[in-house]
């Protein structure tokens, strides 16, 4: 059972709306206004259930290219901690069933704009239905595999539209109204690319690298004004895209799509890929009120696939 609570730590009565999340209650005053729920007041809680409050009840967020994968493990996490959402993605269908199914699990007010965010049309669509946005997830599919000597100049840029050029124009339009108000979270999502380069990747470790080198400049500019950026780094995750990704190695190998996973597979300290739940539970935490003194940094969440000391 939990009881609510006002800023000053009083439990208040009468409260008008407890919705049950799928890990927490929600306790909402009116559709905008949610109460902070902390943990010490959690009263009958089983053992080892306690959890760190972020501290981000009722703050909005637009996560971007979100109705599956890593993406959606994010609005995920965020729905959990009471944040209420702006979902995207240009299949209409499976952002509705996905904002649905957020909406119902977490009791927050979710909203579902279908545009493509790597073009300025798309971006200009979520933005208006967006408005005062305090979370930013930066994230749109990656860009397609091939060798070092297929890519032309088009190429290039598509990759450094979508992957570096759509985060910054996010980041350029929303941040200061962040800095406005005093505090904001900006998380991208990269690549573990931007560490160890991926060969059959190079369209992806260039652009990323280059929005990696614009984060890095950034952030150390807007952290004293309470806009904390950083960026997160999957390894292989079982998602639509690593799919996509081993279908492409068994392909050229000759082999099944089972092979090929398990071959990537041996290849990670951790024996596994990563799960968008544990991807999306990070980005929570980057997004929380305790990740304010994180300012730039590349968060590797690749079950030890880079074997670096740094
Ligand atoms: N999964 C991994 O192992 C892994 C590893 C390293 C890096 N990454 C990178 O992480 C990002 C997310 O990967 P994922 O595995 O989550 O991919 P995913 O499972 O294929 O999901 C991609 C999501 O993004 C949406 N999307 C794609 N392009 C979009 C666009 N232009 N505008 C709006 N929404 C868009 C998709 O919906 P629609 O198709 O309907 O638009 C879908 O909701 C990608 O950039 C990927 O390269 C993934």
């Amino acid at each position: 059972m939990i009881a609510p609570v006002n800023d000053k730590g009083t439990v208040k009565k009468n409260f008008p709306q407890v919705r049950a999340g799928r890990r927490s209650l929600r306790l909402f005053a009116s559709s905008r206004e949610c109460y902070q729920i902390p943990r010490q007041i959690i009263i009958g809680q089983d053992k080892g259930e306690r959890r760190m409050d972020l501290g981000i009840v009722g703050r909005r967020a637009l996560v971007c290219a979100s109705s599956k994968g890593l993406g959606r493990g994010c609005a995920e996490a965020l729905a959990a901690e009471g944040v209420h959402l702006v979902m995207n993605a240009r299949g209409a269908e499976a952002l509705t069933q996905a904002a649905d199914a957020i909406r119902a699990a977490h009791g927050v007010e979710v909203t579902a704009v279908a545009a493509d965010i790597t073009t300025e049309v798309g971006r200009a669509r979520v933005l208006e239905v967006a408005g005062t946005v305090d979370i930013l997830v930066t994230n749109a599919g990656g860009p397609p595999p091939g060798l070092w000597t297929d890519w032309e100049r088009d190429d290039f840029i598509a990759a450094l539209d979508a992957n570096m050029l759509t985060p910054i124009a996010l980041m350029k339009t929303l941040v200061p109204g962040m800095i406005e108000r005093g505090w904001g979270r900006v998380v991208n999502i990269t690549s573990q690319s931007v560490k160890s380069p991926i060969p059959v990747l190079g369209l992806s470790n260039s652009a990323r690298a280059g929005l990696t080198g614009y984060v890095a400049g950034t952030s150390r500019q807007v952290a004293g004004k309470g806009v904390i950026i950083n960026n997160l780094l999957p390894g292989i995750h079982a998602t639509a895209r690593a799919d996509a990704l081993d279908a492409g190695v068994a392909k050229a190998d000759g082999s099944s799509l089972e092979a090929a996973r398990a071959k990537r597979q041996a290849t990670i300290p951790a024996g596994r890929y990563g799960t968008a739940e544990e991807f999306g539970a990070a980005c929570a935490f980057l997004c929380s009120q305790h990740a304010g003194f994180i300012v730039g940094q590349n968060l590797l969440l690749d079950g030890g696939a880079v074997n670096a000391t740094l």
